[in-house]
């Protein structure tokens, strides 16, 4: 048994979580910031920081507390050394090797991507190759994995991630902040009523989510002139079906072109429920590839997903010195330039 204690501190969240195996978690403790962030319309990274050093020794508390362990009983201490907010990757950073050098134990880093991927861990054992599909405020990747602990960025964005598109058009639809729950939630009401572009990118897997977002900004701007008062449920629904449309297309091409055994969903934008229809039934008709999607406690951002892909990371003989500092533009293993 190999019990991994797990810091994340990328972005909004201050989290510590006790992870057994890499699949069964003991405790996974999320202190949020979004009710912060929130009275500014999306989240400012020095404030961040500041929460996090606030939150940070009670997390960890916590989270050893409510696994009913002590440092004794852990094996490493795994935890987030980018991609993120520097300033607030630097807490968890710290914490990390203060904790591990306190208690002499080994360091694992881990990049936050593979955390949403291995999150899936928590459904079920994962079958290779591979194919992920990784959507949050700051990414959008296909990533191909031909084995454990392998990875190979197939498709991206070249401009702003999904998350970020879903959050900026919330807000200048005035949704607020976080957008992806909201435009996920009032879209359910909307109808067909406007038409938007289609997402062009030269490779057949990367993104693109800015023309889209602007063509939103546009569509309002259009109607306030003609005096028309835009239909909020609406504009959301045609701005999710397009973007999630484009997306699923891209996704579902990989599948045919890779033949993986699984494909699994991973980051924040995977809780988004009329993403997770649209999946199942597209991949409904392959018979070859069975889907994953991870429960909504771990799409967003936790710690127990980094003692997930701690524990993997840990069994390949990864290990961390004391003077690693965090790395907020951190790619992700086996793609370092
Ligand atoms: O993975 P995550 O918690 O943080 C990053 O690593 O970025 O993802 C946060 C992103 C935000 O952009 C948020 O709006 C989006 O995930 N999100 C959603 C939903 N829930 C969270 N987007 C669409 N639908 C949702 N239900
Ligand atoms: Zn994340």
């Amino acid at each position: 048994m190999t019990l991994i204690l797990a810091i994340e501190s990328s972005c909004d969240e201050t989290a510590c979580a006790v992870v057994r195996d890499g699949k069964e978690i003991l405790s996974n403790i999320v202190s949020s910031q979004i009710n912060v962030h929130t009275l500014y319309g999306g989240v400012v990274p020095e404030v961040a920081s500041r929460i996090h050093v606030e939150n940070i020794s009670t997390v960890i508390t916590e989270a050893l507390a409510k696994a009913e362990v002590t440092m004794d009983d852990i094996d490493a201490v795994a935890y987030t050394r980018g991609p993120g907010l520097i300033g607030s990757l630097h807490v968890g950073v710290q914490a990390a090797k203060t904790i591990a050098w306190a208690f002499n134990k080994p360091l694992v880093p881990i990049n936050h991507m593979t955390g949403h991927i291995y999150a899936n861990r928590f459904v079920s054992e994962l079958k290779f190759p591979l194919m992920a599909l990784v959507i949050s405020g700051g990414h959008t990747q296909l990533v191909w994995m031909k084995d454990e602990w392998s990875f190979e960025e197939i498709g991206t964005t070249g401009d702003d991630a999904i998350g970020e598109a879903y959050d900026k058009v919330a807000r200048v639809l005035g949704l607020g902040y976080p957008g992806g729950p909201k435009i996920d939630k009032i879209a359910k009401e909307g109808k067909p009523h406007y038409s938007l572009p289609t997402p062009k990118t030269a490779n057949p897997y990367d993104f693109s989510f800015s023309g889209l977002k602007t063509a939103v900004l546009q569509m309002i701007q259009r109607e306030e002139k003609k005096g028309e008062e835009i239909n909020i449920a609406d504009a959301a629904y045609c701005f999710q079906e397009t973007a999630l449309t484009s997306m699923v297309k891209k996704t579902i091409a990989a599948v045919h072109e890779y033949q993986p055994r699984m494909l699994v969903l991973a980051g924040g934008v995977a809780a988004n429920s009329r993403l997770r229809v649209m999946m199942e039934e597209e991949m409904a008709k392959i018979e070859e590839t069975d889907l994953i999607i991870p429960p909504l406690y771990c799409c967003t951002d936790n710690a127990a997903m980094i003692g997930a892909a701690g524990y993997v990371a840990y069994m390949h003989g990864e290990r961390g010195g004391f003077d690693a500092s965090a790395d907020p533009g951190m790619l992700m293993p086996g793609e370092e330039e």
